[in-house]
């Protein structure tokens, strides 16, 4: 393997400390990606430097001309506080002709509008659930064609930003208080969808043009309620005494309908083709009683942290985190950007 000089970008706050020793595991939560990262990188040979950005896109640029690295590991989720500009700096990447791991630009757009990316689904005939989307500041009436229960989010925010149980809404007056809900608290605009009762489930897929999956990963609800929707709410993915009261556990699905596994992981794959997706991803479904699966969304580079859903499913079938960082970087270095047909 070929030492390379890999630029880690993330986001000031996160830059992890050389040790995890004197951290309690609340702080280590904040920065595991980075540290992960970073640390692996360098076990496995490479020469790193991380390097925090808020909103300064100079330094990017000086540690590309100083630097000179073979390829940009890509952390950052935001640039000055916006989620979305997430797709402008690696635009800028392409732009400065810099290998990058993760997703491009055009399907990190693509699949942040939750709304976008599911009118795309449909036009290509992937199940999805019915929505309706409520932008701010404008009146929130519900369509005859749209039946409750519906669960309300924010159209463009992810790791489950303003989900509770009471994101379930069964009647208008409800619907009304949770859209706003989302409006002001999460400050962005609400999506509204026919609530999906069944298996939670995530796909993890990594490549550009040939793609791999990983198995099918389901998270259970262990110990919860029976009457409780087992849904990924705020909670349960980020509050590790709730996850322990209520039984969370992440696994490979067992006891799938024959034949859904091959199916769900060949519709995966082509719900990363149709949402130009490259680098790696992971989508959420949801799998009911009868068998029918629909697609919630599609998440460009999703949490890589060790011990997390993507790197789990990757183990189950012997890929360790290094060989798995490792495709990644390659992945990055042969991804065919324009700038170098
Ligand atoms: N239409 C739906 N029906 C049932 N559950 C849903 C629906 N939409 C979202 N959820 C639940 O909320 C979680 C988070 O929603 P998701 O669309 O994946 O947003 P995020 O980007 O925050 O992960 C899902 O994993 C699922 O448990
Ligand atoms: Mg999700």
């Amino acid at each position: 393997m070929k030492k390379l000089r890999i630029l880690v970008l993330m986001h000031e706050d996160l830059v992890p400390p050389k040790s995890l020793e004197g951290y309690s595991g609340k702080e280590i939560l904040e920065w595991k990606t980075e540290f992960d990262v970073v640390s692996t990188l360098g076990e496995i040979g490479h020469d790193t430097l991380p390097l925090g950005v808020r909103d300064d896109l100079s330094m990017i640029r000086k540690a590309l001309d100083d630097y000179k690295p073979h390829v940009t590991f890509n952390l950052l989720e935001e640039f000055h506080g916006v989620g979305a500009y997430d797709q402008h700096v690696v635009g800028y990447l392409e732009l400065k002709r810099q290998c990058y791991t993760g997703c491009n630009p055009r399907g990190l757009m693509l699949a942040r509008d939750k709304a976008l990316s599911k009118k795309i689904l449909t036009y290509h005939r992937v199940p999805t659930p019915k929505f309706i989307v409520f932008p701010m500041r404008k009146q929130i009436r519900r369509p005859q064609r749209l039946a409750f229960p519906l669960l309300v989010k924010s159209l463009v925010q992810d790791a489950s930003l303003g989900i509770s149980q009471a994101s379930i809404v069964h009647n208008d007056d409800k619907l009304v208080e949770r859209v706003r809900f989302i409006h002001e608290q999460v400050q962005s605009d609400a999506i509204a969808e026919e609530y999906i009762e069944g298996r939670e489930l995530y796909v993890s897929v990594l490549g550009n043009r040939r793609l791999q999956t990983f198995p099918v990963w389901e998270m259970l609800f262990t110990k919860a309620p029976d009457d409780m929707p087992n849904i990924a709410t705020e909670r349960v993915k980020w509050d590790a005494e709730y996850q322990k009261k209520i039984g969370i556990e992440t696994r490979a699905a067992e006891d799938l309908p024959p034949g859904a596994a091959e199916r769900i992981a060949k519709l995966c794959k082509r719900i990363y083709r149709m949402l130009s997706m490259s680098g790696y991803g992971r989508m959420d479904l949801r799998l009911t009683a009868d068998g029918r699966i629909y697609v919630l969304e599609a998440n460009p580079n999703p949490n890589l942290s060790y011990g997390e859903d993507f790197a789990e499913s990757a183990a189950k079938i012997g890929i360790s985190f290094e060989v798995l960082l490792q495709r990644i970087i390659n992945l990055g270095t042969r991804y065919q950007a324009e700038w170098k047909a």
